[in-house]
């Protein structure tokens, strides 16, 4: 079955570095653009099940996959694969298709 596409706002927004919040079949789902790559993932912490707004996102050169950091207790989730890289969590983020059409962001749906 084709994945639905969902709109969650304007491209233009993580162009200038801000981020995408929304909720996607019953998830909170943040979007980032990181080195021009667009990334979605569930917004909710696998360690203590917390958002993770104001988490920092960057490159990471041990890794093929750019990072979000929770601000809490510091775990590293691969963006392109929501894999717990480092402790206390250990559980993946989910991690959702992406993409930019029209100067909108996209989410697809299962
Ligand atoms: S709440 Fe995210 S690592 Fe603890």
């Amino acid at each position: 079955m084709a994945a639905s596409w969902i709109d969650i706002g304007a491209a233009e927004v993580l162009q200038s570095g801000g981020r995408l919040d929304s909720e996607v079949d019953g998830y909170y789902v943040a979007a980032v653009l990181l080195e021009g790559e667009l990334h979605a993932f569930e917004d909710r912490c696998t360690h203590d099940g917390e958002s993770l707004t104001g988490a920092e996102v960057e490159s990471d050169f041990s890794t093929p996959c750019g990072v979000v950091i929770c601000p809490r207790h510091g775990t590293r989730f691969c963006l392109r694969t929501g894999a717990a890289l480092t402790p206390p969590a250990y559980e993946p983020l989910k991690v959702f298709a992406a993409r930019i059409r029209g100067g909108r962001v996209e989410i697809a749906t299962a």
